[in-house]
């Protein structure tokens, strides 16, 4: 697991855009894993930018998404569809059809598979150490399924509702195996109330339930993206 620290959010986040448009330009038809949060908000800004002034071609890119909450419309501003289009895919030439996220009666990680697996993951991390919405207490080998938000997920993205009430209870999330199956995993952390999560992720090396993102010690490819602020050793 290598980590990469950057002066501040901004150049961390041009940073990843540039790797997402070389892996474009590399691979046209990039199967490319995308996750929600304040976090990656500046990295789909920069693709933006990347598409308007560097040609990007998103037209036979295909997009999955980590997670969505679970009754929620997808017309409800808080939905991470609602998100996507708002920060992305409104903005680039993507194929809407080309968008996935996971939901009920859809078997996402077997979808994922037969469309030849994601080459490209990004990951945010929750306070508690989750990614996508694997809360601690998942398990390594977990599926694409409905979870139940722990209090303190509720109350993180709380601060996106009106009212702490309005949080939906659960959602749908790729498991850790699903993620784990990525080619290559890119973890973005920044700030200072991230700072903690990730002094625990490096104290331990190896897969430990209570830190879900731990799982990413036994990828061979995972590069964690950090500013200033969230790097614990300042
Ligand atoms: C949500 C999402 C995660 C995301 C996390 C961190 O819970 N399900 O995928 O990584 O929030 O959010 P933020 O980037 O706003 O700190």
């Amino acid at each position: 697991m290598k980590y990469k620290i950057f002066k501040n959010k901004e150049q961390a986040s041009k940073y990843v855009s540039d790797l997402i448009v070389k892996s474009i330009t590399q691979k046209p038809n990039l199967n490319l894993g995308l996750a929600t949060g304040s976090t990656p908000i500046l990295t789909y800004d920069f693709l933006t930018q990347a598409f308007e002034n560097e040609n990007v071609d998103f037209k036979n890119v295909k997009t999955f998404n980590l997670d969505e909450y679970k009754d929620l419309k997808i017309e409800n501003k808080n939905s991470y569809h609602f998100f996507m289009n708002k920060y992305l895919f409104s903005k680039v030439n993507i194929n809407i059809n080309n968008t996935f996220f996971p939901k009920s009666n859809f078997n996402y990680d077997e979808f994922i598979q037969k469309n030849g697996g994601i080459d490209l993951q990004i990951l945010g991390i929750g306070q508690n150490g989750h990614i996508g919405f694997n809360e601690p207490g998942s398990k390594k080998n977990s599926k694409t399924r409905i979870v139940d938000l722990t209090k303190s997920t509720i109350k993180a993205n709380a601060k996106h509702f009106q009212d702490e009430s309005e949080v939906p209870i659960q959602a749908y999330s790729m498991g850790l195996e699903t993620i784990f199956k990525a080619k290559k995993i890119i973890l973005l952390a920044f700030g200072n109330s991230k700072k903690e999560i990730i002094k625990e992720l490096k104290k331990i090396d190896e897969f430990s339930e209570n830190i879900p993102a731990s799982i990413l010690y036994e990828h061979k490819d995972v590069t964690i993206i950090l500013d200033e602020e969230a790097n614990s050793d300042l």
